[in-house]
């Protein structure tokens, strides 16, 4: 089993029927992107752990581009080794503290078509 696929598991045990939420919310990102006539959505990925929406995303709707936001190193390079199969610019990753009022005035991610998460646990004030 990789370390992903591991990942996945752990977190199923968390909040079950982890799949069919995340097929629930491709499904609105894509209904949104409908709506508003672009096949090309900008997703905000919070506290995106090893890209676990990025992955699918980017098989669902390969013309979207993936923002994934942790400050956690471990899952971010995680996610690097996931997200490195996208296309070029299709995915970016930024190391943030996202209950820090100030992360975003901080960071260069400009227009955004949708905003998600999922477990976001452990929204700790400070880096540790
Ligand atoms: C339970 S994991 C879920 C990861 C991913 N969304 C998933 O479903 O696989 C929670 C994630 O939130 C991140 N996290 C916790 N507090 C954070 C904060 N203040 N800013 C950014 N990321 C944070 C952790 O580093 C971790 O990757």
């Amino acid at each position: 089993m990789s370390l992903i696929e591991a990942w996945d598991r752990q977190q199923e045990l968390y909040i079950g029927g982890r799949e069919a939420r995340f097929d629930a919310l491709l499904s609105t990102v894509e209904w949104h992107s409908e709506l508003a006539g672009t096949k090309s959505p900008t997703v905000v990925d919070l506290c995106c752990g090893p890209a676990a929406i990025g992955e699918r995303l980017a098989r669902r709707l390969p013309g979207s581009r993936y923002i994934g936001v942790d400050i956690d190193p471990v899952l971010l390079e995680l996610a690097r080794q996931v997200t490195a199969s996208f296309a070029p610019g299709r995915a970016d990753l930024v190391d943030s503290d996202v209950a820090d009022p100030a992360w975003l005035a901080s960071t260069p991610i400009g227009r955004v078509d949708v905003v998600c998460s999922s477990t976001g646990l452990g929204m700790t004030p400070n880096r540790v």
